[in-house]
């Protein structure tokens, strides 16, 4: 693979297909997150004012994306409207844009986010293990959206099926064992969320449900205002709450990611990964009693202690 800023290592140019995946710091990734890249970003810059937006993949990112850069232009949404949600709340790991191959056309995306204005609103769904060391040291404000497995399961096998950058599951039962297994870019899912969970109580860590956010929008725009120190009026939460509804959101090309679809050769018209069905509880259409069951044992397994506890329906 070769790269746009003439970064890349001899380890970055071991990828030979678009859709291998290669181990750093014990856990799976794509190529576009590249060995130079995790490197770097170990020591990546941090400013006081970033907020970084933090989930494992498919619980709700976009979501996020579109509530949090909304909330921070006080809920101006004609400042969004015509921006990529990406460009608003760009994704820290990885390289964009690539070409079919799996070129990399573009430098990585962390050098051009550390030349973003402040404050900086910045998405990852990197394990906490690799992200930067100075959030940590600065207490840099941190969003957690948690989801629960079974429903985050269905998404990130359709994510599967429609990115030509990850190799296809054939039957969703191996997608599942894979899973379960944390054989799957990022890793556990378990590990991802409980290391967050037990950051909760911190000042500087807000960590979400995207159960509860599904159950009241308007209480979690606030809590987010809050959170980020927006103190805004109750007609502004509303507007916030509705324009990132599922409904508007479904027909928001920002949200869509129509751009980034066309890239990866998605129809976003006809069903957008991003902002897909949007339900809790739609994993009963997919999972056999058998999957049900195994994956409620090693649930229960996973959260053991924890205190943590998701709602599979509402
Ligand atoms: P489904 O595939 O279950 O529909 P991410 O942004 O992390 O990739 O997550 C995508 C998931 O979040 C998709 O789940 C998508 O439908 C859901 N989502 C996006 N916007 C949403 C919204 N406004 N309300 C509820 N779910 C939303």
């Amino acid at each position: 693979m070769s790269n746009g800023n003439d970064t890349a290592t001899a380890e970055d140019n071991k990828c030979l297909d678009k859709t291998d995946t290669h181990v750093y710091g014990g856990v799976k990734l794509m190529w576009t997150c590249m060995p130079s890249t995790l490197d770097a970003l170990k020591t990546f810059e941090v400013r006081d004012d970033d907020v970084f937006l933090v989930t494992y993949p498919k619980a709700g990112t976009t979501w996020l994306q579109e509530l949090v850069s909304l909330i921070s232009m006080d809920g101006d949404i004609d400042e969004v409207v015509d921006i990529p949600v990406d460009a608003r709340a760009p994704h820290l790991e990885i390289t964009v844009p690539f070409d079919r191959q799996g070129t990399i056309t573009a430098p990585p995306s962390y050098l051009s986010i550390a030349t973003m204005d402040s404050p900086r609103l910045i998405k990852t769904h990197l394990p906490m293990d690799l992200l930067p060391r100075q959030i940590k040291e600065k207490r840099t404000k941190v969003i957690y959206v948690a989801r629960n497995p079974k429903d985050l399961a269905v998404s990130f096998f359709h994510f599967y099926k429609v990115n030509p950058f990850l190799a296809t599951y054939k039957a969703w039962g191996d997608f599942l064992t894979d899973f379960m297994k944390g054989d799957v870019i990022y890793g556990k899912w378990c590990d991802h969320v409980i290391s967050w969970w037990k950051e909760r109580h911190s000042d500087n860590v807000l960590f979400l449900k995207y159960e509860d956010m599904k159950k009241d929008l308007k209480s979690a725009t606030e809590e987010i205002s809050l959170f980020m120190g927006k103190e805004l009026d109750q007609s502004t939460i509303s507007r916030i709450a509705e324009h990132c509804s599922f409904d508007s959101m479904k027909k928001n090309p920002m949200t869509l990611k129509t751009y980034l679809c066309a890239a990866m050769d998605i129809d976003a018209d006809k069903e957008s990964p991003f902002v897909r069905k949007g339900k809790v509880g739609g994993w009963k259409d997919q999972f056999t009693v058998a999957q049900n069951e195994a994956l409620n044992r090693l649930y229960r397994r996973w959260m053991h202690g924890t205190g943590l506890d998701f709602d599979f329906e509402i």
